[in-house]
């Protein structure tokens, strides 16, 4: 075993090996990254060699992926969550196993590159699916946040105060609903929404007082309350990750052919294990999930056949 910091491991050897030693029931998230199964052998560049085969005979590609993952239950803590990465065209192997291996599955579509210019007679390809996988009704969860985008922004956050840009919130119940009903006040004019108001008034008057209310130019329309573009997180998380560009699009170094982009890494780990956690890729490649993990305060351990991968890692990490 390689220490590659006091946080991070790395195990050079076959994962179908390794995995058996690795503590039962102690990890919170597992990232599975495996080759695609896309009979093609992968190198850095026309001069760099590094890299690995991706190529399988018969049904051999799902017998690996069926014990890696029944070697990575015991491993996964009860409240644990695995993410499977896998390109969408070969999607439909690894799904049928996950499906039979964990109760609740969510895809999640990384669209990783625009569109392709090279492509005639098919569509082209950019999206790759990660599986969320867990056997908890609550798994370890985090919200995370996805800027908006530029173009809602700009048409949303279009009045402004002392405090900056802000949006306007509705806080009067929709017609056909019923909401609190109550008189308010506010600058001489007295609100009394018909189908009441959604926040109650004690809350309603907090904003007024903290300068939280925006004053309608036009007679009788409604109040509303101001967001703050400087105090907007973003959106929560959705399933479809549109946001984080390839190694190819961005400012990272490619190291390894399939390296994946830390941004991707970070969002996944900060989703799935709190600090501390334990987080472990069985075929880390360049060790991209080690990196993100040093930066979130995760402990990681990494497997590896591939001995070319750990200087690189060493490189990324020391
Ligand atoms: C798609 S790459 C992982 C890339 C990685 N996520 C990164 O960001 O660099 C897949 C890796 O699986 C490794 N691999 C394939 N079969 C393996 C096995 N049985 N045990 C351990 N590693 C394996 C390959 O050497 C390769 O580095």
């Amino acid at each position: 075993m390689e220490i590659i910091s006091e946080d991070v491991k790395f195990i050079l050897g076959n994962c179908l090996e390794v995995l058996k030693t690795i503590d039962k029931n102690s990890v919170e998230l597992i990232y599975l990254d495996p080759p695609f199964d896309s009979n093609r052998i992968y190198t850095l560049s026309s001069d760099s060699d590094v890299g690995f085969i991706d190529k399988w005979d018969d049904n051999d590609y799902e017998e690996f992926i069926k014990k890696v993952i029944e070697l990575c239950l015991p491993v996964l803590k009860t409240d644990g969550t695995l993410f499977f990465h896998i390109s969408a065209d070969r999607m439909f192997i690894p799904e049928k196993i996950l499906r039979e291996n964990f109760s609740n599955i969510q895809p999640i579509f990384w669209k990783r590159c625009r569109s392709k210019n090279n492509v005639k007679n098919k569509l082209g390809a950019t999206i790759d699916i990660i599986f969320k996988c867990s056997n908890s009704k609550k798994p370890i969860f985090n919200l995370v946040y996805q800027s908006k985008d530029e173009k809602y922004l700009k048409n949303s956050y279009n009045h402004s105060d002392e405090r900056g840009n802000y949006a306007l919130g509705h806080i009067v119940t929709e017609p056909l609903k019923k909401g609190y009903m109550y008189e308010f006040e506010f600058n001489s004019v007295v609100y009394n929404p018909k189908s009441g108001w959604r926040i109650k008034k004690e809350e309603l008057q907090s904003l007024k007082d903290d300068n939280r209310l925006h004053i309608p130019k036009t007679k009788g329309s409604k109040l509303y309350k101001k967001i703050y573009l400087s105090e907007n997180p973003g959106k929560p998380c959705t399933d479809l990750w549109d946001d984080i560009h390839s190694l190819a699009q961005g400012k990272e170094l490619r190291k390894y052919p399939t390296a994946k982009p830390e941004s991707l890494l970070e969002r996944i780990i900060e989703i799935g294990s709190g600090e501390g956690g334990v987080v472990l890729d069985p075929m880390c490649g360049s060790g991209t999930t080690g990196k993100a993990c040093k930066k979130l305060g995760r402990k990681c351990i990494m497997i590896d056949q591939n001995e070319e991968v750990l200087e690189i890692i060493k490189e990324r990490l020391m």
